[in-house]
């Protein structure tokens, strides 16, 4: 088993990783010092895959345990689903010294997250990532929060876990799309902060791809311990974090281009990530051939670098006009120095254009 710290002063925490580690939760969770009972939030078909182990392993460790399920998908990530878990908790007597125990991706580790934020002020929290997505990034970092109908994460709180646990062998179930998607992420990470990261995964393609726990467990490690580091120098983002957004600029644009669904995350992020390559090298920031070889991995592992079907450019452009970056109308980018070292710039509208042309579909 692998730990890693998320340095965040008096809240810093341990995030482990390993194999076949879920049956120990209730052993970590006890180690970490939580005392009370516990809520475990679970995605509904995750429920189905691993709740009961999950459950088994924190009542052998003396937990009172109240299981909620929440319907799978980011429809969840509503003022609904939250008003069902304060009823939940309450209905399950939870106290300041409860716990909520998240087990699923994102979508319930934001939700759970945040209504541990809020119920009596604020009560522990503990991430057990099931997806790529959560593992490398959801669950790191304290960013807890629901959609609303005019927009994604528009409420929410910073509030860090005690303990994220991360069984690797949960990610065998996972769809290939979204397994597959979440590359994305780990792609990003090596494109940002570390280019043996990116090496690595362009020589152990098949590895990853085919789950081999060890070349898995390296990825994943590596891609926490970056977002850790990053965390622990910005936890609330006024700086450094920003470039954890690298390819996310365009990715938000697409995905509220094209509509919510059409594109996963990660496969919107894979685009953002090739059209921010291609503008850095058009500014002379990359070479054309590092622009080339990111997209090469992107490719590899399934991810699409251009378009399914063209957006029209000024749906783009006004999406990205309101990315959190851009200030005054103007718009930032975090481009690439090289592969493993990113910078947050300003750039001019017709630059920005230039790469939304670039990423456009083939044939138009
Ligand atoms: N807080 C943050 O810092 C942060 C960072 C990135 C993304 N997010 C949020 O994360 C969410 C996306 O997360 P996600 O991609 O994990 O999506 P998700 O939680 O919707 O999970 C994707 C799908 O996989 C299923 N699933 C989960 N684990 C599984 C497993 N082991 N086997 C089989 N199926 C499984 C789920 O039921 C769901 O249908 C978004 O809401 C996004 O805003 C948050
Ligand atoms: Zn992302």
């Amino acid at each position: 088993m692998r730990e890693i710290t998320v340095p965040v002063g008096d809240r810093s925490y341990p995030i482990l990783l390993g194999a076949g580690i879920l049956d120990s939760l209730g052993t970590h969770v006890r180690a970490a010092g939580i005392r009370g009972s516990v809520a475990l939030v679970q995605d509904q078909a995750v429920a189905g895959l691993f709740g009961r182990r999950v459950r088994r392993s924190l009542e052998a460790a003396g937990y009172r345990v109240s299981p909620v399920a929440v319907p799978s998908g980011e429809a969840s990530k509503s003022l609904a689903q939250l008003g069902a878990l304060y009823e939940a908790f309450a209905g399950a007597r939870l106290d300041r010294g409860s716990a909520v125990v998240a087990l699923g991706g994102g979508v319930i580790g934001d939700l759970a997250g945040f209504a541990a934020a809020t119920y009596l002020r604020g009560i522990d929290f503990v991430q057990v990532p099931t997806t790529l997505l959560a593992q490398v990034d959801a669950s790191v970092g304290g960013k807890t929060g629901i959609d609303l109908p005019t927009g994604k994460n528009l409420v929410g709180a910073f509030h860090q876990p005690r303990l994220v646990l991360i069984d690797l062998e949960t990610l065998d179930t996972m769809p290939e799309a979204e397994y597959r998607a979440g590359f994305a992420e780990v792609i990003k990470y090596g494109v940002i902060e570390d280019a043996c990261l990116f090496d690595f995964l362009e020589s152990n393609r098949d590895a990853l791809l085919g789950h081999y726990p060890d070349a898995l467990l390296h990825v994943v490690a590596r891609s926490c311990e970056i977002k850790a580091r990053v965390v622990g120098q910005d936890e609330r983002e006024s700086g450094l974090r920003a470039i954890l957004n690298y390819g996310h600029t365009v990715g938000h644009a697409v995905e509220t281009a094209a509509g919510y669904g059409e594109y996963l995350h990660g496969e919107a992020v894979a685009i953002g990530m090739a059209a921010a390559g291609r503008l850095s090298s058009r500014l002379g920031w990359l070479s054309d051939e590092d622009a080339e070889r990111i997209e090469r991995l992107l490719a590899g592992y399934g991810l699409p670098v251009r378009l399914r079907e063209p957006l029209p450019e000024e749906g783009l452009v006004r999406a990205m006009r309101l990315d959190k970056k851009a200030r005054d109308g103007e718009l930032r980018f975090i481009l690439a120095r090289a592969i493993g070292r990113v910078e947050s710039a300003p750039v001019l509208e017709p630059d920005a254009r230039a790469a939304l042309r670039k990423i456009q579909a083939a044939g138009t």
